[in-house]
């Protein structure tokens, strides 16, 4: 099994890659790591909680972290995401059990003393950041970064350039891809945008397991609603859940080595550069994904989490 933390701002789509998660029998996931994006950190900590006790897998622990970005003041996005952040239906904390603070520590202790550990990020950088400036140095036993966020050659979500997770906090993005010192897999709008769940899906699933489906069918409806009125779009596009699953195949998803750095001020601030044309003349710190097979992808979301995992 491969070792990994999801650090997370949870947010529907977030919910919904820490199902695809705890259904995959190829991870094992040491703990959830929260910090404020979609919502303010200790609401998506309640959420996290919330979607664990859901899949039966409270033994993850939650580990609240960065409650502002590093330098930008924060912007949720519960506009998109409900009051809630979980789509107007959970506003009670779980019973009995509570998450804990210290995320940047969880994540520096975590790979002090467990090998080949990966990161998942699905929420904006600032944990990671964080626990880079402390300790950069244990960062080289890290196995792999996966970061949802970016966009390459399609529009942004929060400006004309920015997606959501890099504009909440620029400075934690440019910071993590220019120290980590591995390679990050740049998981942005580009192929995100195209993983969109349909009413016609919901119906689906419901017809498979009404009892599982409740809870993906109450999360999606408000970010549907929201998705028709803004957007045009029939369905809601969840972006999270693909970091997740091309963590585990790669084949879904293909892309390219680059430089990349992200504007930390002015029009175009969050806006990833992908140095495609090498004009910087650095090392390439990100391999940037630009095409996935969606279907596949749907299909292999479905399959764990409505029959488990067949082989
Ligand atoms: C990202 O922003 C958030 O709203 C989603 O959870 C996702 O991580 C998409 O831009
Ligand atoms: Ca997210």
């Amino acid at each position: 099994k491969r070792k990994v933390i999801i650090d997370c701002d949870p947010g529907i789509d977030d919910a919904l890659a820490i199902m695809l998660a705890v259904h995959s029998p190829e991870l094992e996931v040491l703990g959830l790591t929260v910090c404020s994006g979609n919502v303010p950190a200790y609401m998506g900590a309640k959420n996290a909680l919330i979607v664990l006790k859901k899949c039966e897998a409270l033994h993850i622990p939650v580990y609240v972290g960065e409650t502002d970005p590093l330098e930008r003041e924060l912007v949720t996005a519960q506009d998109t995401h409900g009051e809630d952040g979980l789509g107007e239906n959970f506003y009670e904390e779980v019973e009995g059990i509570s998450y804990r603070d210290g995320a940047v520590d969880f994540i520096l202790d975590t790979l002090r003393t467990h090998e080949k550990v990966s990161i998942i990020a699905l929420g904006p950088l600032t944990n990671l950041a964080k626990a880079l400036m402390k300790d950069k140095e244990v960062f080289t036993y890290l196995d792999e970064c996966i970061s949802m966020g970016g966009a390459f050659r399609i529009h942004g979500n929060c400006s004309p350039v920015a997606e959501f997770n890099y504009w909440v906090d620029p400075h934690a993005a440019q910071y993590v891809y220019e120290m980590l010192g591995h390679k990050i897999h740049m998981v942005g709008l580009d192929v995100t945008r195209k993983i969109v769940l349909t009413p016609n899906i919901i119906q689906f699933i419901n017809r498979l397991d009404q009892n599982k489906a409740k809870f993906i069918t109450e999360i999606t409806r408000f970010y549907i609603d929201f998705h028709w009125m803004q957007e045009g779009i029939i369905g809601c596009v969840i972006n999270d859940p693909l970091a997740v699953a091309y963590f585990i195949d790669r084949s879904l998803c293909d892309g390219f080595d680059s430089y990349v750095q992200v504007a930390t001020d002015g029009i175009a601030i969050g806006q990833t550069l992908v140095d495609v044309a090498s004009f910087y003349r650095k090392e390439r710190n990100a391999k940037i994904l630009i095409s996935v097979d969606e279907k596949r992808f749907m299909d292999f979301f479905l399959k764990r989490i409505f029959r488990g995992y067949e082989e």
